[in-house]
């Protein structure tokens, strides 16, 4: 137990807080001039998530604008396949592109080194935790196995995961092997971010959508099952929070499924259908619309209220449901704040 309550964590283990915590996803980037001014210092995104003094400087710039409940490590899900030994990249303006994974390559991807190869990481967590006041709370994160694998199988982001979904389809045998791979390797990640001071783990199934319930209970649910089933084997009162984007009528199942301590809802996950539909007392964490953040005004300020009015009844986190936008205001993030640190 930390000497210093810590409210968001708290929430996480089901305690009831007067005003909902708050952290915003994505809350360290491109919309902060502060970012952007140290982005332009170093040569590749990746060489930002491993450089510990920079990587923590970002992980806390967001905390000395705004009075946000937590910090999340500055990283990205991708770090799991560049430690692997896949190619990563990030370019300018289009995201990420890897040398694609096929079902006769994947003996070409070792886990042995995953943990020494993300050093630098776990160096930006005790940096970050070293300047963090003991009331904020230290996110961790990795991406969750399937996630990671679409990316690793379409070499970059798609709409619709097809490429992922037809190589699970067509060879089940080499994507339960990718997914074992990736579940250790994450698991790892995890216990030596726990070690390193991380308070809390966020797993980011980020394309949660597009797949049936028999292709979610074994590409979605077991993974995720596994890797909280593996920390908690290391470090037993490990805390999760869950983010099944898109995984709409599946929630619950995820949640029953996984041991997860709470779930992140997105912004298509109606108020009042996640409530009745969740166990008593499970905490929640969301889910306003990015893009109501950034129009900003009357539409955003009462959609804020009727989430924090409608998750009155449980343990609630507030955040966005999906990632805040480079275009944001800054303006509208202090005014976001303002009204949630205001209470119920
Ligand atoms: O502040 C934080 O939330 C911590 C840092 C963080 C980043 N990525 C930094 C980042 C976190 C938690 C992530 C998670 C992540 N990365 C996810 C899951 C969350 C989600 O949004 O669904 C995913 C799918 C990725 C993969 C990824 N990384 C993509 C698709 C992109 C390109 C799109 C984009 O937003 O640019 C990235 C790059 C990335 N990751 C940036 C940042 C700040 C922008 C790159 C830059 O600054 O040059």
């Amino acid at each position: 137990m930390s000497p210093v309550a810590k409210p968001l964590l708290a929430t996480v283990r089901r305690e009831r807080q007067g005003r909902p915590p708050l952290w915003i996803m994505r809350q360290a980037g491109r919309y902060l001039p502060e970012y952007r001014a140290i982005r332009e210092t170093v040569g590749t995104f990746l060489e930002l998530c491993y450089t510990p003094e920079l990587a923590a400087e970002v992980t806390l710039q967001p905390l000395r604008r705004f009075e946000l409940d937590a910090a999340i490590l500055f990283s990205d899900i991708l770090v799991i396949p560049d430690a692997l030994g896949q190619t990563v990249r990030f370019e300018h303006g289009e995201g990420p592109r890897l040398e694609p994974i096929t079902p006769d390559g994947l003996g070409r991807l070792n886990a042995d080194g995953v943990v020494e190869h993300l050093a630098p990481v776990f160096e930006t967590l005790r940096r970050v935790k070293a300047d963090l006041a003991p009331d904020k709370t230290l996110i961790g994160f990795c991406g969750s196995p399937w996630t990671v694998a679409t990316y690793m199988v379409a070499g970059r982001g798609s709409p619709d995961q097809a490429a992922a979904r037809i190589f699970a389809l067509r060879h089940p045998e080499a994507m339960a092997q990718l997914l074992d791979l990736l579940v250790d390797a994450s698991a790892a990640y995890l216990i030596a971010q726990l070690d390193a001071g991380a308070d809390v783990l966020q797993l980011f199934e980020s394309w949660a959508m597009n797949i049936d319930e028999r292709q979610f209970a074994q590409l979605v649910i077991e993974p995720n099952r596994r890797i909280v089933e593996a920390v908690r084997a290391a470090v037993p009162d490990a805390a999760f929070i869950g983010f099944p984007r898109g995984a709409a009528g599946l929630v619950p199942a995820y949640v029953a499924g996984t041991g997860v301590n709470a779930v992140g809802l997105d912004y298509m996950m109606p108020i009042a259908t996640a409530d009745a539909s969740l166990p008593a007392g499970l905490p929640v964490q969301g889910n306003l619309d990015p893009l109501r953040l950034l129009a900003g005004g009357e539409q955003m300020e009462a959609r804020i209220e009727a989430i924090i009015a409608g998750f009155a009844g449980r343990p609630h986190i507030f955040n966005l449901g999906h990632g805040i936008v480079p275009e944001t205001p800054i303006g509208h993030v202090e005014r976001l704040v303002e009204i949630v640190r205001r209470g119920r």
